[in-house]
């Protein structure tokens, strides 16, 4: 059939397609990869091939249509909530469908002259570097094919700074799955450094979070996080989350690599202030029970809830002792972790009169997908309200899991980016 008479053939069914002449590669689909997928699958990337010229996209092109369709692609796994997410690379109808016109007409190259315009990035990266911090020595990896590592690294600022914004750059990006970045004060900052050197080559294994599931524990303070593919951002005008002197940095970095021995240097870059309009923190809310192994998930079972639901404001005391929430506070940001038992993770506000405020919903927990998702417009805690933070696991296994920071273990945490109101 010519693309004439399919066109009438459809005509009914696919009105508006046959109008517009067929999606070219340079005119239409080139954005969409360039803007939303190239980021990552990318030469040397992280995802396991390049998309960078209608070529590689045509070999993919079934796969592609069928990621996109299934929105795998690009990774986003939050649904609809009440909130409003910024830096959602999320494909829009006509970007998902784009794919299958292009497919379906024969892939033309269209005019390499007549480009079409490109889409705007999903996140703005920052207006200026600070500082920028690396790992003491580059790291070879140790395990296959995941290595989780921590990597103490000194703060060098002598006064209280607020870090604005944050940014990573990863010096293998085909092995850097994803990085947070913890920051430990400056009562507990000798722990990490004695962890360093108990383990041979730079770093120490963690998984959980920084501490890795050792007896002793340093707070596990959230100072920001990154994904392949993120052009780092800012927080919010006029937030900032502050630094005081003699903290130490701990670089988690998620390693994933067929054989051991990859090497990586990665780097980290912030933008900061010496004073900001609001202090914000990254407030982690869990049950403490839980931590203290009332969290079971026995051997065999699935749909596991596990859930807290209460007012936070004291627990977030704990992590922010001189903060104060006596209006309540704004939550700017929501990251779930779980490990790899999680299914389903959802985080909302619950007000008095039985309204819900849906922050977070994720409901294919994917441990390797986790990120912080960003409001546009902050959700409103007051005093009354309660968050309510649910975790539903599947265990398969044959062993009971309990709490703990190791890989066999479970979690159940959502980190908030909160500042007072
Ligand atoms: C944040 C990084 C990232 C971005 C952005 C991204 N990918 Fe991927 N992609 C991956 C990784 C990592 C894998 C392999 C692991 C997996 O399947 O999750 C992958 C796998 C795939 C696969 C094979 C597996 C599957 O799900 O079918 C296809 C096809 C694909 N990507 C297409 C795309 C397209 C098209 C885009 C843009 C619209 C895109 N990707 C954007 C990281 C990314």
């Amino acid at each position: 059939m010519t693309p004439r008479v399919a066109c009438l053939a459809f005509a009914l069914l696919l009105a508006t397609a046959c109008g517009r002449p067929a999606p070219t590669w340079h005119g239409d689909v080139r954005p969409v990869v360039e803007g939303r997928c190239a980021g990552c699958h990318a030469a040397g990337g992280v995802a396991p091939f390049p998309l960078q010229d209608a070529a590689a996209v045509r070999a993919h092109a079934e796969a592609i249509v069928a990621s996109v369709e299934a929105r795998r692609m690009p990774p986003w796994q939050a649904s609809e909530a009440d909130v409003t997410y910024r830096e959602n690379p999320s494909l829009t109808e006509a970007q998902v469908a784009l794919f299958r016109q292009w497919m379906e007409a024969g892939m033309p190259e269209g005019d390499p002259t007549r480009p079409g315009a490109p889409l705007a990035p999903v996140s703005a990266g920052l207006g200026r570097v600070d500082l920028e911090l690396a790992l003491p020595t580059a790291y070879a990896t140790r395990r296959a094919p995941d290595d989780y590592r921590c990597f103490p690294v000194d703060w060098p600022q002598s006064a209280p700074t607020y870090v604005t914004g944050f940014d990573a750059l990863p010096g293998n990006p085909a092995i850097v799955h994803h990085l947070a970045v913890y920051l430990v004060p400056p009562d507990s900052a000798h722990l990490p450094a004695q962890w360093d050197a108990e383990e041979e080559g730079p770093g120490y294994t963690c998984y959980g979070g920084p501490s890795g599931g050792r007896d002793s524990t340093v707070p596990t303070l959230l100072l920001s996080a990154w994904i392949p593919g993120f052009a780092g951002s800012t927080l919010p005008d006029g937030l900032g989350i502050l630094v005081p002197p003699g903290s130490r940095l701990v670089l988690q970095v998620h390693y994933n690599a067929a054989q051991p021995g990859a090497e990586d240097l990665t780097r980290v870059r912030f933008q900061l202030a010496d004073a900001v309009q609001t202090r914000a923190v990254y407030a982690p809310w869990l049950k403490l029970d839980w931590v203290a192994g009332s969290m079971p998930i026995p051997a065999g079972t699935s749909g596991v809830l596990h859930q807290v639901v209460d007012d936070p404001r004291d627990f977030f005391k704990l992590f922010a002792p001189d903060f104060d929430f006596p209006n309540g506070f704004n939550v700017h940001s929501a990251m779930f972790h779980m490990h790899n038992l999680g299914r389903h993770g959802e985080a909302l506000i619950l007000k008095p009169g039985g309204e819900r405020v849906r922050l977070l919903d994720i409901p294919r927990w994917d441990f390797h997908g986790q990120r912080e998702y960003r409001f546009t417009a902050p959700a409103a805690f007051a005093p009354g309200d309660k968050v309510a933070l649910r975790c539903t696991f599947d265990n398969p296994g044959a062993t009971d899991v309990n709490w703990g920071e190791g890989t066999a273990d479970e979690m159940c945490v959502v980190n908030l980016l909160v500042t007072p109101r």
